[in-house]
Order: C-alpha cells, then structure tokens, then sequence
C-alpha cells in the first residue's frame, strides 16, 4: 500500500511541500502520496490525529501550527526540542515524533548551496518570531563567531537568547540580543531575515553599512525579490531568498520518513522555474 503523507496548514494552498515530496520520491523510486490539508485554526490537533488514523505515515505542519504539533509529540528528536516547535511529524506505532529541519535546511542551503559556511563567521539574524527559533541551535552547532539578534520588538530578542542559553557556547565571542538601532557600525558576514516582513513588502530598519564586504544576505522568504535583499543587493551584498531551505528541510523531512536522503539540487532548479525570485 502507498504511504501516504501530508502538509497541513492554514492557509496551505500555496504550498509547494507536495510538489517537492513528489520530485524527490520520483527521483529515490518511492511510492508515496503526499497531499496538502487545511485545518481549521482552532482544529489542528483533530485533524492530524485524524489523518494519523486514517493511515497516514507522516505530517509536515506549517504556519501557524508549528507549536501545537510540538504539544502533539511525544517525543521531540533532532533539533524539535530546543526549537520548541515542530515541522515533522512521524507517526510511529503507538506515539507520535516531531522533529524540526527548519534549521537544518537553512544551515545545508548556507553552507552547501551558496558556498557560506557560518563557522568563525559574524552572523545577524534579523527577527525573533518562530522562524528565529527554528535555526538558532543549529546555526549556533556551525561555531560562529558571534550571533547577534535584532528584533523591532527588543524583548523578543531578549527573550529568544536566553531560551538558547544552554548553547551560548558553540559561539565563541558570545549570542547577544541587540535594537536595530544598536547595530550602527557593526559588520556581519552572514545576516539573515528572520522577520515576516518581506511578505507585505517591507524589511526591518538595518542600518547602511551592516554588511561586511564579501557577506551574505539572507531572506528566510521565497519567491520575491524582497526589499531586504533590494537594500543587501544595493550596499555591495550577495543575496538570496529561501527557496533552497525551503527544499532543505523538505529533503530532511523526507530523509525522517523514508530513511532516504534526496538530491535537492534538480529540485531547486526545478522551483526556481515555477516561482522566480
Ligand atoms: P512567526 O512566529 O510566524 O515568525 P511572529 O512571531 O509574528 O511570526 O514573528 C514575526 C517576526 O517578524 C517578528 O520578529 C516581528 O517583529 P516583532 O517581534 O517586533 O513584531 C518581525 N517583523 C514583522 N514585520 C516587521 C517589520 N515590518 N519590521 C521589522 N520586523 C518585523
């Protein structure tokens, strides 16, 4: 019988989840379904024991459910348990496991993709939402040199580096949070958007100059060209969009399920078509 997983969101219907699960299970010779599934705001938890239930393998949960899938788990592998929330569920024979290839995804599309390894690097990770959570420990396992968090909300960022505490360590000149107005004169090789507002065409307040010569700029959005990366591209940067996480933590998720790890470069070319960034 045909294993059978899914993407469950809200909203979900833009989602390319399916349409990489299905490259990848082509390319690997598995016979898969995977679907894209709406749950109601208020209904995530019925809905994915349902499809449990119904024989489903495996879940990938996005936006804004990655927090009750963590509840959901019974256990949190991998990266899950520092991030506090959950983008993989694996349905096993009497408990349920989340995982969390957010970061991982990132990491692989930094370090292998785009050539930018973060070891020894300065990185900025602009935001303190949910995506920031998902990448901070690994991010933080490369061993950069510092990380700094900035968010429009300072507290946030407050908040966001003492739940990382325990893995201040792996940076070895520190994880500070820091106001965006705080960054004027600083440099940083890798900066990262973390924040939500490339989606209604805005970016957050980076001061000229945030960019070292040679740094990378990174927009955890995909598909647009965001006025992030317009301002990285305008004061000397590379930058790129988040289409190759995207396809990362998807391969990562498939690699949970199946035990297979997929060739992800094909994949990215091929998205690359469908959205152009
Ligand atoms: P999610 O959990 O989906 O990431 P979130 O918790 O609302 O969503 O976080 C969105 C992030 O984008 C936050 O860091 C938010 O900053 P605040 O914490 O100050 O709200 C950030 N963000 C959204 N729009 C922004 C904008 N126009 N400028 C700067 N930061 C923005």
């Amino acid at each position: 019988m045909t294993d059978r997983y899914a993407v469950m969101g809200n909203p979900v219907e833009h989602s390319l989840s399916p349409l990489i699960h299905a490259e990848f299970a082509r390319a690997a010779g598995q016979d898969i379904a995977y679907g894209r599934l709406l749950a109601a705001l208020d209904g995530f938890r019925a809905a994915a024991l349902e499809f449990r239930d119904a024989g489903g393998q495996g879940l990938n949960v996005t936006l804004p459910f990655k927090h009750e899938a963590w509840r959901l788990s019974d256990t949190h592998a991998g990266h899950a348990q520092a991030a506090g929330a959950v983008n993989t569920l694996r349905f096993e024979r009497g408990r349920i496991v989340g995982h969390n290839t957010d970061g991982i995804g990132l990491v692989r599309d930094l370090s292998v993709n785009l050539g930018c390894p973060i070891r020894a690097r300065r990185v900025l990770l602009a935001g303190a939402g949910g995506a920031s959570y998902g990448v901070v420990e690994p991010l933080l396992r490369e061993m950069p040199q510092t990380l700094v968090v900035a968010n429009r909300t300072p507290e946030k960022a407050v908040a966001l580096v003492g739940h990382f505490e325990k893995f201040r360590k792996f940076a070895t000149a520190g994880v500070v949070a820091r106001p965006y107005e705080a960054l004027d004169g600083a440099r940083f090789d890798i900066v990262i958007n973390a924040t939500s507002a490339g989606l209604s065409d805005a970016m957050p307040p980076l001061p000229r100059g945030v960019f070292a010569p040679g740094a990378l700029a990174y927009d955890m959005v995909y598909g647009r060209r965001t006025p992030f990366m317009r301002f990285a591209t305008d004061e000397g940067a590379r930058a790129a969009d988040g289409l190759g996480m995207l396809v990362e933590q998807a391969a990562e998720s498939f690699f949970v399920w199946r035990g297979v790890r997929p060739e992800t470069k094909p994949v990215i070319q091929l998205l690359r078509q469908e959205v152009k960034a």
